[in-house]
């Protein structure tokens, strides 16, 4: 460890122990311009960088440069960064020679992005799910997202930390902690944990190692760590964002979704990334009717809300925030929404809500554990060169190296009851068929009855709920607690329904313009 990073680490742990946020926190958003001085890049929007590139302020290479300088800083105590791109500074100096003589470019030329470590690049960069079993596998191709974001000229400037296999080997290790990334820490006071599984992803938009990120969502991966670092998370319908080249759990729900800073840029990314790939015809082919013509973009009005009719789902309020600081936030949100020329739909109940989420109950516990095997068996057999090449070999590797995958600490319980299933047979099925049932009674049916656009729901409530039924889920932040820990707003939608949720968050986010940087790193 440097003598720096020494520092650095001193003082955020310093910082960290504050038992409140410094008041300095009011209005640093919006009060210099993040490119003027080339020492604060911090905050900076993709328009905010596009302008200094387009005026010849900065380039490409001297924010990668910069963002680089800041990981090596910061990541030895935040662990968001598995691994940098040693490509990275060459893809950016090639983007600013592209730019010197064409001016037609994509909104994220030039601009770098953080990508979680399940999402596959054919480049220096390994893709191991945070798991040293598949440190060292080659995959065959880009992953269709990476593909597209190359296409658009933005910089890959490395893979960002998670939970181990999206959670999915155990339920005894912590979120955000993996063998490969150690255990990712949220920026923000008194707050212990990230969230998971997108927990690099997060951290690092939130405390500025990176301008934007890619995560995976299926049952709040991309919108639980948004809350808690208090960033902006979209999980997209299935479909709008290709799934090849993702380590799967279920790609019939799992989902790949920007984060970001401020809605506009996540809109941005999500707009490089959607459309139709080869590799994933049937689902990106399909959703096509859900990308508007211009692109989610136009979705980013600031009277959004006006007409909008949404459903606030009244008990997980309750149960997150009754009576409580957070709760006067909340009231006072609804409000401003009304305001704003929402209507709003108060005291919802979804049918079977305890059930809904409960992932025993609601049969995603079963259906997953047999997706599971089928999914990540034929991704491992699909790999160029890998170490393991099944679930079984998988399992056998955590066997001869307890040390480093912390077996005897953790297990792999998930993992092994996975390998028990043959297929999709008879219980899976029920399972599934149990799963859209539910999510037509207590969410489809609910919707169309009150004719509403989205439903409203605090924090990480009802994740379960909305996974099940592979709806869409777009998180902005919301507050601050008494401790300074962030939390957050998450607006839901039918499948499909992508555009109205993203006019909804951006209007509320305009409209509150809540996200403060974590006070420890400006
Ligand atoms: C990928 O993993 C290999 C070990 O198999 C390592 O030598 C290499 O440095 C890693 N790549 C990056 C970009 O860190
Ligand atoms: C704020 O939230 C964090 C968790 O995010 C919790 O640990 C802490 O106790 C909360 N503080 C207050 C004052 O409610």
């Amino acid at each position: 460890m440097t003598s720096t990073t020494q520092i650095s680490l001193l003082l955020l742990l310093i910082f960290a122990s504050l038992p409140s946020a410094p008041s300095s926190w009011h209005g640093v958003r919006g009060t210099r311009s993040p490119i003027e001085d080339p020492l604060h890049f911090e905050e900076a929007t993709i328009s905010d960088i596009q302008a200094a590139f387009n005026d010849g302020k900065l380039t490409s290479f001297k924010l990668v440069q910069h963002y680089l300088e800041k990981i090596n800083a910061l990541n030895p105590y935040l662990n968001a960064v598995v691994e940098v791109n040693p490509n990275a500074l060459d893809d950016a100096a090639k983007a600013d020679l592209q730019r010197s003589v064409d001016s037609h470019l994509s909104p994220l030329h030039g601009i770098p992005v953080l990508v979680k470590d399940n999402i596959n690049t054919r480049d220096k960069l390994n893709t191991t799910s945070g798991s040293f079993a598949l440190l060292g596998s080659i995959v065959s191709c880009d992953a269709g997202v990476i593909h597209r974001l190359r296409n658009a000229g933005a910089i890959i400037l490395g893979k960002a930390s998670m939970s181990e296999w999206d959670n999915f080997r155990s339920i005894m290790a912590p979120q955000g902690w993996s063998p490969r990334g150690g255990q990712g820490r949220n920026p923000y006071p008194t707050t212990n944990t990230p969230c998971g599984t997108s927990s690099g992803s997060a951290i690092a938009v939130a405390s500025n190692l990176v301008t934007v990120s890619l995560g995976t969502d299926l049952d709040g991966a991309i919108t639980c760590p948004a809350v808690m670092n208090s960033v902006v998370g979209i999980k997209p319908t299935v479909g709008i964002t290709s799934r090849s080249g993702m380590v799967p759990i279920s790609p019939r729900l799992q989902t790949i979704g920007p984060m970001a800073r401020t809605m506009e840029d996540a809109v941005k990314l999500l707009d490089a990334i959607t459309g139709f790939d080869p590799l994933d015809a049937k689902a990106t082919k399909a959703a096509k009717r859900f990308i508007p013509n211009g692109g989610f973009q136009k979705s980013l009005k600031k009277d959004g809300l006006k007409g909008k009719r949404v459903g606030i789902l009244r008990s997980f309020f309750d149960e997150y925030s009754k009576g409580s600081l957070e709760a006067n936030t909340f009231t006072t949100h609804f409000h401003t929404m009304r305001l704003k020329g929402a209507i709003l739909v108060d005291n919802l109940k979804m049918k079977n809500i305890e059930i809904m989420l409960n992932p025993i109950a609601n049969g995603e516990g079963i259906a997953l554990l047999a997706e599971f095997k089928l999914s990540l068996n034929a991704y491992l057999k699909d790999l160029v060169y890998s170490p393991v090449r099944s679930l079984a070999d998988v399992i056998a590797f955590n066997n001869h190296h307890p040390i480093e995958e912390r077996k005897d600490e953790y297990g792999q319980k998930i993992f092994l009851a996975s390998q028990k299933t043959n297929g999709i047979d008879v219980a899976a099925k029920k399972a599934m068929k149990r799963m859209d049932k539910l999510s037509k009674e207590g969410v489809t049916d609910l919707m169309k009855e009150k004719n509403l656009d989205a439903v409203v729901f605090p924090h990480f409530y009802g994740l379960h709920a909305f996974g099940i039924g592979g709806f869409p889920i777009v998180n902005v932040p919301a507050g601050y607690n008494g401790s300074g820990a962030p939390f957050g707003i998450s607006f839901a939608g039918l499948r499909g329904s992508d555009a109205t949720l993203i006019e909804i968050a951006y209007a509320f986010e305009q409209a509150t313009q809540v996200r403060k940087p974590p006070p420890m790193l400006v």
